[in-house]
């Protein structure tokens, strides 16, 4: 089965050079995140064309489970890729108006984990020599299988936004000079292709999971017992909680399931995304599976370099 799940929109080539014009000029905004977000979206709706302005709200309505936008404005000068996964937000004013405009355009909330990147909203997904063989977004060297980000939180509508499992991870490319793709594959394609017993298995509150690799080891970490894999979002669509090594069945037949699960999507390809300088990326963390490959990365300084940030929806 492979549906069309995910949409593009493009900055027409002859209005690039006005919008990024408009974005160089902007005061520099700072990183408060407030700020970010609604004078991000003001300069965006000052000048973005009426059309793609459209496709954008058009989409907030009725969201696909993952948008590219591309041809967006590139941060006006060069920047090294951070090397120990920080750097200071300040120099990044054009990343952080565009990236959080953009969230603001599409009624996405930003949120930060304390466990988690030193709780501050934007992770640097980029390689960092010490963490090459780690399953981290800094790791390289070790593919990241199929997985949803932040499992181990809570997957109920109504949980709070600091224990709530991220409704979308958001990202904004500085630079991907290795081409490394973003896979991705949609949950629905996973369960039409497993018997429904084993679905109705993955429905059951019968699973324990544990913090992924990135939380802080301090031993306040969370865990999780007796949740389910599989729930219904508010959208109707199926949701799914899973990390490789994180998730244990507590009964024979949750056991059962989550070997089948593994099965299958061991077997499956989904879709590759390349989120690329000046690219907006955004999927949805419960209806999408991501992966990377590994890589070699570019020279120290010119790695690929992603901006992350998670987001929740309103009423998503
Ligand atoms: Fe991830």
């Amino acid at each position: 089965m492979h549906s069309i799940t995910g949409t593009t929109f493009s900055l027409p080539e002859e209005a690039r050079p006005a919008v990024a014009a408009a974005f160089a000029a902007a005061p520099t905004p700072g990183a408060d995140t407030d700020h970010l977000l609604d004078h991000g979206a003001k300069l965006l709706r000052n000048c973005l064309p009426p059309q793609l302005l459209a496709d954008l709200a058009d989409w907030r309505h009725q969201p696909t489970p993952w948008l590219t936008v591309t041809g967006l404005p590139a941060t006006g000068r060069h920047l090294p890729t951070p090397l120990d996964g920080f750097c200071d937000e300040a120099t990044l004013g054009t990343a952080n108006l565009v990236h959080f405009g953009l969230l603001r355009l599409l009624a996405l909330s930003p949120v930060a984990y304390r466990w988690e990147n030193e709780g501050r909203p934007i992770r640097n997904v980029a390689p960092r020599a010490e963490a090459a063989d780690t399953q981290t977004s800094w790791g390289y060297a070790q593919p990241l299988d199929w997985h949803t980000d932040d499992s181990v939180l809570d997957h109920t509508a109504g949980a709070p936004a600091a224990e709530a499992i991220p409704h979308h991870l958001s990202f904004y490319g500085m630079r991907n000079t290795e081409s490394v793709p973003t896979d991705l594959l949609l949950v629905e394609e996973v369960l039409a292709a497993l018997p429904d017993s084993t679905v109705q298995a993955l429905r059951r509150p019968e699973y324990a999971v544990t913090a992924p690799e990135s939380y802080a080891s301090d031993g306040e970490e969370p865990a999780r017992e007796a949740v389910p894999m599989v729930w219904t979002l508010p959208s109707g669509h199926p949701g799914l909680r899973y990390g490789p090594g994180r998730v244990t069945g507590l009964t024979e037949g949750a056991e059962a399931a989550l070997a089948a699960f593994e099965t299958r999507i061991a077997g499956l390809d989904g879709s590759s995304v390349l989120i690329g300088a000046g690219d907006f990326h955004v999927f949805d963390n419960r209806r999408v599976l991501h992966r990377r490959v590994p890589f070699t990365p570019a020279a120290p300084g010119a790695g690929r370099w992603l901006r992350r940030c998670y987001a929740l929806g309103a009423t998503s």
